[in-house]
């Protein structure tokens, strides 16, 4: 098989290298940018004087008859093709000739993939973005129809203090707020073209680089050659943009996981993101979520695979770089097709506001009384004894803190009043909580209304 790089070289490369080395079954979805930047490439070499008006009219022409045999899904590859780099080359010189061999002038794989990567996934961003912005809108719809629901808040997994269930749902929302919020800052990052950095050390035809990345649409042009052109941190930002999302999608799995257990019985999963088991009729499990937890290792195992290949790699391009593509666009894949389906899950989820309040226990009112004390005159530490004397005293007697007598109380503190039995009251502990960020009914529809103006609702 004959190379493009083949005129140094007496022998044929051997078989298993060549499958070991070629890129091409994974880099081939990069076509489109790797086209662009090859036609907006051949303008500049026009302008420097390198190719003819002709010349350039017939690479251009040539190169949108690649792209429409890639769009068409007509493009034959051959077992030559090494990366997509050197099958469009290649086609190209089919179809118009000699001149397909002045494009690649000035020019090397090392800056055109570079390249290609950030047109790629400049192209590819919003659509990530605009998935996120579905899971957060439902977060939102769901969180606004349900403000009325109370569920015990835990810590350690331990009952706490009740909250509301939109409070909890919506800390999900602040959360894929900042991924979003990353995603559009290493935007900017990933828009510097490298272009016109070669190998290595610089374009030597004086093409007009700004120009160039105008056409292009890039922000800015890089300013080391030797920094742009192996440079993968964009990559290695994104890999841990979308790791950190992964990781904040599982902790929601898991909560909802768990709170559709029978034991907790809290929410129910829609039949349309469930599955069944294979042995046991009653089952109805949570793939869907489970999957959404299981992703992490992946994600996140593509974010360190990155990072490993980067670590102690020698000054500017190693074939080691070609390593970061396989996890990016695995990264990228995974999140196209799991974020609907959180956005599924959240949208059909059936709450059981029964079984949440059933949950409710009076010890999650514990904080309460302490409060209560508090606005009695009593320092806060001693009310928190005197509470967990009470605490025990319920416990030692079976019942809850609510079914305690003042007299019973008064027998643990005579700070405790007639009214102590008022602040026993899960509304009236949430309805407390007004604070900004806190778990109140108004809080949280403030909570909602600034959610819903960053979403435009
Ligand atoms: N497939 C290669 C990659 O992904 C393209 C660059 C090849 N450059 C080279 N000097 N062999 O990195």
């Amino acid at each position: 098989m004959s190379k493009l790089w083949g005129g140094r070289f007496a022998k044929e490369m051997d078989e298993l290298l060549e499958r070991f080395n070629a890129s091409i079954r994974f880099d081939q979805r990069m076509y489109a940018a790797d086209i662009q930047g090859s036609i907006a490439y051949a303008h500049a070499l026009e302008k420097v004087g390198i190719l003819t008006a002709e010349e350039t009219r017939a690479l251009v022409d040539g190169l949108n008859a690649v792209l429409a045999e890639f769009d068409a899904g007509t493009f034959a590859f051959l077992p030559s093709d090494e990366d997509i780099h050197t099958a469009v080359e290649r086609r190209l010189g089919e179809l118009i000739g000699e001149a397909a061999g002045k494009l690649h002038t000035g020019r090397s794989r090392n800056d055109q993939v570079a390249t290609d990567m950030r047109l790629y996934l400049l192209a590819r961003i919003p659509v990530s973005r605009e998935h996120l912005k579905g899971v957060q809108r439902a977060i939102v719809d769901k969180a606004e129809a349900h403000l009325d629901v109370i569920m015990p808040g835990y810590t350690h997994l331990q009952p706490a203090q009740p909250i509301l269930f939109s409070h909890w749902l919506m800390s999900f929302f602040w959360m894929v707020q900042r991924d979003m919020e990353r995603l559009d800052d290493l935007t900017r990052r990933v828009s510097v073209m490298p272009l016109g950095g070669a190998a290595l050390a610089g374009n030597t035809f004086g093409i007009n680089r700004e120009a160039l990345a105008v056409e292009l649409g890039f922000a800015r042009i890089s300013e080391n050659s030797l920094d742009a052109v192996p440079g993968r941190d964009f990559v290695a930002e994104i890999l841990f943009c979308a790791a950190l999302l992964q990781t904040h999608l599982s902790r929601l799995a898991e909560d909802l996981i768990l709170y559709a257990t029978a034991e907790f019985g809290f929410v129910e999963l829609d039949d349309a993101y469930s599955t069944g088991s294979s042995i046991m009729p009653q089952k109805k499990n949570p793939d869907s979520l489970e999957l959404v937890r299981g992703k992490t290792g992946r994600l996140v195992g593509n974010l360190v695979a990155l990072l490993t290949t980067l670590k102690g790699l020698p000054s500017t391009y190693n074939k080691d770089l070609q390593e970061d593509k396989e996890s990016l666009f695995d990264t990228l894949d995974t999140l196209d097709i799991e974020l609907p389906v959180v956005a599924g899950v959240i949208s059909t989820l059936r709450l059981n506001a029964e079984g949440m309040a059933s949950a409710l226990r009076d010890d999650l009112l514990a904080t309460e009384l302490a409060d209560y004390l508090v606005r009695q005159g009593l320092p806060f530490r001693q009310g928190h004894h005197l509470v967990g004397q009470a605490v025990r005293a319920a416990l030692a007697k079976g019942c809850g803190l609510r079914d305690l007598s003042v007299a019973e109380y008064q027998a643990i503190s005579p700070y405790f009043g007639d009214d102590v039995h008022d602040v026993l009251d899960f509304r009236r502990a949430i309805e407390q909580r007004s604070v900004p960020g806190g778990t109140a009914t108004a809080a949280v529809q403030a909570q909602i209304e600034k959610a819903k103006a960053l979403l435009n609702l």
